[in-house]
Order: C-alpha cells, then sequence, then structure tokens
C-alpha cells in the first residue's frame, strides 16, 4: 500500500503561496541545473538552450499532440524531429519513426513491433535476446507484452559476448538488442556482429542508442574511432535515441526509428469501434504533450550539427580529464573501453561505495554500479566546470573514506 497520510491540501491557496511552497521542497532536492547530478539531468551549463526550451515551453505548454489533422503544423514538427534524428543516425530511405516520451516507450514500441513480426512468421511466444547490461526496459516490455528476455553474457571488455549470442538465438528470437552505448559501462556492443547474427535468423536487430544517439554521430564528425553502431549496418531494423537526454531538450521526447515503414504500421494502434469515430495513436500515451515535441524541434534546429559537435568536443575534454585522474588513483580503474561521457569506476582493493559515501557527504550525487561494484559517472556539458572540484573531491575521497554504510544500489 502506498503511505498517502501526509493527503494534499484542497482548499485552495493562492498562487504566491503555492510557488513559495515548492521553492522549499526543490531546495530539499538536487539542483536540476546544479552539475551535482548525474544521468538523471543532462544540465548544458548553456543559458540560451534553457531560455530557448523555456520559451517554446511557454508557447506550447497547454497543446495536445494527439490529433494530428487539429495541429498540422504540430505533426509535422515531429515529422522533422523523427526525420532529423533518422538523418544522424543514417535511416535510409523508406524508414520511418515517431516521437515518445521517452527511451522506455521507444523501447516498448520497438519491441511490440518485434512481437508483431515474430507472430506473423508463427512464433507464439517471442523472445528478446538482450546482452545483461541492457536497460531494463526491455524486461518491462516482455513484461508488458508477453515476451521473454533471454539474456546475452558480456564478453571481457563488458560487451555483449557474441558467442554467447550464437548459442543463445533459436527460431523464437524475435529481436537481438544491441546497446550503442550501454548504461552500465558507456561501452558500444559489437553491433555489426549482432546484427548479421539476427539476419541469419530472421530475427529484427535493434540498436539502443538513447544515450548514445546523440554522442556517437559528433564524435565520429570529430574523428573519434566510434566501431559501426547505426543504421548503415545491414541488418539494424530499429533504434531508439533520447532527444531528451545528450539532445539536450527537457523530459519528454524520444524517437523510435525503423528501417522499414511497414514496420512503423506495427505500431501505430486504430480503432473505431466507438461512438466517436477513428481514434488512432502511434505509441503508447494517449493525448500527448506538444512541448516536448516543439522544444525537440527547436533546440534540435538551434544547435544543429555543428553546435552538437563543440558541445562534445567538449564535453570529452571534460571525459578525458577524469580519465586521466581515475587511471592516476592507485588500485582505481575504468571498466572496458567506454567510447564517451558514461564511465564505469572499479576498484578491486578500495571500496568505492565507501568512497561513494564520501561524495554523498559532499553534495556530489554518484551513482553505484552492483557488478563490477562501483561507481557510475555520466558526464554532462555543465560538469565541465566543475570537474576540478569533483576530481579533487574524488581523489581525497580514495584517499580518506571510512566503511561503506551500505548505501541501497538504485538506478538513478
Ligand atoms: C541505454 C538506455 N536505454 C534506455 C533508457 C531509458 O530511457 P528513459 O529513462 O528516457 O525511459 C536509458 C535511460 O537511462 C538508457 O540509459
Amino acid at each position: 500500500m502506498m503511505d498517502l497520510a501526509g493527503g494534499m491540501d484542497l482548499t485552495g491557496r493562492d498562487a504566491a503561496t503555492i510557488l513559495a511552497d515548492l521553492d522549499a521542497r526543490q531546495a530539499k532536492e538536487p539542483d536540476v541545473h546544479g552539475a551535482r547530478l548525474f544521468g538523471l539531468v543532462y544540465p548544458t551549463g548553456r543559458d540560451d538552450i534553457d531560455e530557448l526550451a523555456l520559451e517554446v515551453n511557454r508557447r506550447y505548454l497547454f497543446g495536445n499532440a494527439l490529433n494530428p489533422f487539429k495541429f498540422p503544423e504540430l505533426a509535422a514538427l515531429e515529422t522533422e524531429v523523427v526525420a532529423g534524428v533518422g538523418s544522424l543516425v543514417n535511416l535510409p530511405d523508406g524508414g520511418g519513426g515517431s516521437m515518445t516520451s521517452g527511451g522506455t516507450e521507444s523501447i516498448l514500441m520497438s519491441m511490440l513491433v518485434s512481437r508483431e513480426r515474430a507472430r506473423a512468421r508463427g512464433v507464439e511466444r517471442p523472445q528478446i535476446l538482450a546482452p545483461v547490461s541492457a536497460h531494463p526496459a526491455y524486461a518491462k516490455a516482455a513484461h508488458y507484452f508477453d515476451l521473454d528476455v533471454v539474456r546475452i553474457p558480456l564478453d571481457g571488455s563488458y560487451r555483449a559476448d557474441v558467442r554467447e549470442a550464437e548459442q543463445l538465438i533459436g527460431p523464437d528470437t524475435a529481436v537481438v538488442i544491441a546497446s550503442a552505448f550501454s548504461y552500465p559501462y558507456g561501452v558500444v556492443d559489437p553491433v555489426a556482429d549482432l546484427a548479421a547474427l539476427a539476419a541469419e535468423h530472421g530475427a529484427g536487430c535493434h540498436v539502443d542508442a538513447c544515450i548514445g544517439g546523440f554522442v556517437l554521430p559528433f564524435l565520429e564528425r570529430l574523428g573519434h574511432d566510434v566501431p559501426p553502431w547505426d543504421f548503415r549496418v545491414a541488418g539494424v531494423t530499429e533504434m531508439s535515441a533520447d532527444v531528451h537526454k545528450y539532445g539536450y531538450v527537457p523530459k519528454g521526447a524520444s524517437v523510435v526509428l525503423h528501417r522499414d515503414e511497414d514496420w512503423f504500421g506495427h505500431q501505430a494502434f486504430l480503432f473505431d469501434q466507438w461512438p466517436a469515430g477513428l481514434y488512432g495513436s502511434p505509441a503508447m500515451a494517449g493525448a500527448r504533450p506538444a512541448a516536448p515535441i516543439a522544444t525537440a524541434w527547436a533546440v534540435m534546429s538551434y544547435l544543429g550539427v555543428d553546435g552538437y559537435t563543440e558541445i562534445v568536443r567538449d564535453l570529452m575534454t571534460t571525459v578525458a580529464k577524469v580519465r586521466a585522474a581515475v587511471d592516476a588513483l592507485p588500485g582505481v580503474g575504468i571498466v572496458g573501453d567506454p567510447v564517451g561521457p558514461v564511465l564505469a569506476l572499479a576498484s578491486d582493493t578500495i571500496d568505492l561505495y565507501a568512497v561513494g559515501d564520501v561524495m554523498d557527504d559532499r553534495g556530489w550525487n554518484l551513482n553505484r554500479n552492483t557488478d563490477p561494484p562501483g561507481l557510475h559517472v555520466m558526464l554532462s556539458p555543465a560538469h565541465g566546470a566543475v570537474v576540478d572540484t569533483l576530481l579533487a573531491d574524488l581523489g581525497d575521497a580514495v584517499a580518506n573514506h571510512g566503511e561503506s554504510r551500505g548505501k541501497a544500489i538504485r538506478y538513478s
């Protein structure tokens, strides 16, 4: 049972009191602009981007994207965002997709499509073949849509082990998952090998680019060594890419893409057996907020490829500082070979949970990993301004920490 004891004051109060109340409540939580949070929000530290997002929200806050016939311009903005993300990830002509509320909903829709396609070829209980490091959204999709998840163990570099996947794939496999890149370690799974394996077995291949979708295209432009990961890989059939992560749009904006438009047909829901005419909806939600769509369009238009590339260039300077500092810490190392701004720290000799406790006490909200036990550092552009303090505190915490307080490890 949820504890509803506190109740809610429904007597009706004046706006100033309510805002003061909210300010007081927000003050008890980490500041979303403060660059001391990792992963939940993606602060840029750029007033121009934040101001644009605020202005667009003022204009679109009360909208509803449910009916594209009533709001054709809003529908066009969504199509343009989908096309824009499609061009970043090399979606071929004939591909399609939609915006959703976030990575989870994009993944849910893609898994639904894969289930429908597997069922169409006679699979009764379709399976998702997903690396152990894949996001929980795949398990959630399995739970919602009556699918099974078969887990691919990781190799020595914390990427999906292709040899294990070869043993696990079978006639019931609907879709093979590859993360580009994964949340726990920031490493890119062997997309080309997994996609080829999927194609060989008549299965789809979903690339989870929820984090990487707005990082990898720009790393490539900056000349970084990025393994094949997007629709240029022949067997990749589906992708999720979140504008509300490294696209720097407030929450509620993701894109799900399908290589073939007819796959998108499985995603959309149409219904006319009720007394109010044809109802259509592309994803889980019915009424959909307009603001995330318009904000995604605005921020993507504003930054453009050059703007995002500049941000990633600066971000990677911060990443390099962190990596160098971690390498210099005795007994602490980076897990695997992360490609971008998501780093996992592990140690055989130092209790990193105890280090995390000290960091918590200093106001950093670092996340923890369970395997290997350690800390999870997801860097955003705004961390560039505080990285020296962060690293000084980390070095100090590694040198001076007590016993771990045994804080429960909860995914951010
Ligand atoms: C790799 C990856 N996929 C999917 C998701 C789910 O995204 P959301 O939280 O927007 O639903 C996340 C969230 O962190 C993620 O890191």
